[in-house]
């Protein structure tokens, strides 16, 4: 009788234990499911988010200007192809790897993007951007581009994956980063995000897509956790202490804004 009442003790746990696993794992996972497959919705939800990445597209292309040879441009995070249009139409000489390690966010980039692929100038990686950088040699790329990635990367992993970037840079190639770059003041940053969710429940709910509200504000928690949060003081001193110089924080738009460093 004993036994019997320890061993559904200890089913219950083992369906407990691993349904709170199922549900960490598709946490963890932050842009399958749901968010990966409505990911157009952010437009609605967060109209800065499509800012940035013109804004990343215009800094490409600024730094092509006065270029003549091939450029060679890294994506960090292409998920569904958004930022990635934005590069691929700043200037026609470049050509641009994009890594992202979400195949729900990347399969929708390779079925818009395919006329890039085909003439020669698109490539994806599909591993995660660590990864993907420590696979590619030392000083061989102009342009490390992203947005809206790196401020979902653990801080450990985000400090590594920065002294890639800088690695991988070519002299006086550019980093350019558009993301949320957390307030300094975190009173004002904290109003800033209740704004911004209040937004989300606006949106959401008059399109009655709660399940997408649901998973965005669950994001949002991991977003603003401590070891995610890229604090904008830390996260520019981070760029110098790995090498960059000329690093430069400039169209903050509430949480968000667009930066640039150059490896001289
Ligand atoms: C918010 S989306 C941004 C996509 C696009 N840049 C934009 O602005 O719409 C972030 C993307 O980064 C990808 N990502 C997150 N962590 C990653 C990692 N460690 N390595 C590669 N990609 C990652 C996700 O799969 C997702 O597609």
């Amino acid at each position: 009788m004993n036994q019997g009442l320890t061993i559904d003790q200890d089913a219950t746990a083992v369906s407990a234990k691993s349904s709170t696993e199922n549900i960490s794992n598709q946490y963890d996972a932050l842009f399958s499911s749901v968010i990966g497959q409505d990911y157009y919705l952010l437009k609605q939800i967060s109209p800065f988010a499509a800012e940035m990445s013109r804004l990343v597209g215009l800094t490409v292309a600024k730094f092509c200007t006065d270029k003549t040879a091939p450029i060679s441009v890294v994506e960090l995070g292409g998920g569904t192809g958004i930022t990635s249009l934005s590069i691929l139409t700043a200037d026609e000489q470049l050509s641009l790897l994009s890594i992202d390690n979400e195949p729900i966010m990347q399969n929708q980039a390779k079925q818009s993007l395919q006329q890039w692929v085909d003439e020669g100038r698109l490539s994806f990686s599909d591993q995660d951007a660590l990864s993907a950088l420590q696979s590619l040699s030392s000083n061989s790329i102009d342009v490390i581009a992203s947005a809206y990635t790196l401020h979902n990367f653990e801080s450990h992993y985000r400090k590594q994956v920065l002294a890639e970037i800088f690695r991988v840079l070519k002299p006086n190639g550019q980093f350019i980063n558009g993301d949320r770059y957390a307030l300094n003041d975190m009173s004002a940053h904290t109003r800033s995000t209740q704004i911004e969710v209040a937004g989300y429940f606006k949106v959401l709910i008059e399109l009655n897509r709660l399940d997408v509200l649901e998973h965005w504000i669950i994001h949002l928690f991991n977003d603003e956790s401590e070891n995610h949060i890229m604090r904008e003081a830390l996260a520019l001193q981070q760029l110098a202490d790995v090498g960059f110089k000329q690093i430069n924080l400039s169209h903050r738009l509430e949480v968000n804004a667009l930066v640039t460093a150059v490896k001289e």
